[in-house]
């Protein structure tokens, strides 16, 4: 009897040793290295400093479809390029979250560049903008930026350290209303011209919005090929999490430590154990527990929507979430409602009667608030593997 006992315990700690071996624990977590305070010092070329910062930025799901290119004969210009390679196309068959990433982006590289002495001259879609169903081939083609580095007095910006920071809080937040000093602030980032932001922290738009943001969660958990784009970008372990780089992992949902080992060991060993199902549920969960614990909701809303305009929601997006981060805030965008498939056609064109002007489009949707804990940071790509053809 001691004998079986012996084997069992024996086999269970075997298995046990085995599977957190296979999902890599004791691997050094270089998807991790961007967030050095120290990784661009890597690089000599301020160009390659300056993208190092950039691709800290928040994008649509962490697909980091930021692709450079260096002119062959000025070491002070390059281009940038949507990444074809890299595109979350049933959720954004438009490319809108995609093209907002690319002005989240341009907005850490501008913050770099002052602190590092550089004015980043932007001549925006310079061979014009794609089109709305663009191609591959209409994507391969036309820049998004044409980027120019003017020297410059070094800068200082309170919003330079924020950068190192998680840009997404997937965790519950104080629901205390913002103060009116703290949203004239947050106001006050914005500068672009046809947009405008809204907060919404009570009352019949709240409760609204709220409705919105459970409903269009619901319909999106219930589409298999969308939870299937998003179970596909899911890392399950170290291995997978060094090797892609982008997608999704435990540390966007705030599971770090022996917990995040102990369920990535899991899923090495039994991969079944995420299936629809339990994509669909965790999604669910973290949405109402975000509907119901926040300070209220933000949106930036634009006159059109033309790729600049879409470019400059991002860019305002990076300003506002690190400016609320200097406020002791945090936000997390909650896009399902004005994702444009033809199953969120209704709640998109619901929220935007409710929302908006005629005319207007919702670019982005977040809730805002005080975090009850801090966050990890997300998986970053090597800036090596962004830029084309070497650097
Ligand atoms: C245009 C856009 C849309 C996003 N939509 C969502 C969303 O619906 N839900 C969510 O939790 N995060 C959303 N995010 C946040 C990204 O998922 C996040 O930035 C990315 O996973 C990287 O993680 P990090 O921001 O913590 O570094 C969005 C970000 C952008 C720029």
């Amino acid at each position: 009897m001691t004998n079986v006992i012996l084997i069992i315990v024996s086999a269970f700690l075997l298995l046990a040793v085995f599977s957190f071996v296979a999902e890599g624990f004791y691997m050094h977590k270089s998807y991790l290295d961007p967030w050095n305070k120290d990784y661009y010092k890597k690089y000599n070329d301020p160009r390659t400093q300056i993208i190092a910062h950039g691709i800290l930025a928040a994008n649509g799901h962490n697909m980091q479809n930021w692709k450079f290119k260096y002119a062959p004969d000025n070491d002070k210009n390059f281009d940038v390029y949507l990444e074809t390679n890299r595109l979350a196309t049933e959720v954004d068959p438009y490319y809108t979250q995609a093209t907002i990433s690319q002005g989240t982006m341009f907005e850490y590289m501008a913050l770099a560049g002052n602190k590092l002495g550089y004015d980043l001259k932007i001549t925006l879609f310079p061979d014009g903008e794609y089109s709305r169903d663009a191609s591959k081939e209409e994507l391969k083609q036309k820049r998004v930026a044409h980027i120019e580095l003017e020297k410059t007095e070094k800068q200082q910006s309170p919003l330079y350290i924020e950068m190192f920071k998680p840009d997404t809080y997937r965790v519950a937040y104080k629901k205390s209303r913002l103060s009116p000093g703290d949203m004239e602030i947050l106001q006050s980032q914005n500068n672009f011209k046809n947009i405008r932001v809204v907060y919404i922290g009570k009352g019949e738009k709240y409760d609204k919005i709220k409705n919105y943001v459970i409903k269009s969660a619901e319909i999106e958990s219930g589409i298999e090929r969308i939870m299937r784009e998003s179970i596909k970008l899911f890392r399950k372990n170290e291995r997978e999490k060094n090797r892609y780089r982008y997608g999704f992992s435990f540390e966007g949902s705030a599971i770090t430590g022996f917990k995040m080992h102990l369920m990535q060991a899991l899923l090495t060993v039994f991969p079944g154990m995420s299936n629809l199902a339990a994509a669909r549920d965790a999604f669910m969960t973290q949405t109402k527990m975000a509907a119901e614990n926040n300070a209220g909701f933000f949106l930036i809303i634009s006159k059109g929507n033309s790729r600049h305009q879409q470019f400059n929601a991002g860019r305002l997006y990076s300003r506002i979430q690190l400016t609320a981060h200097t406020l002791g805030l945090a936000i997390q965008p909650l896009s399902q409602a004005i994702e444009e498939y033809p199953e969120m056609k209704n709640i998109y064109d619901n929220i935007h009667k409710d929302m908006t002007e005629e005319g207007e489009t919702i670019l982005m949707l977040f809730r805002i608030g005080e975090p009850v804990s801090e966050v990890p940071g997300s998986m970053r790509m090597d800036v090596e593997n962004l830029i084309e053809g070497g650097f």
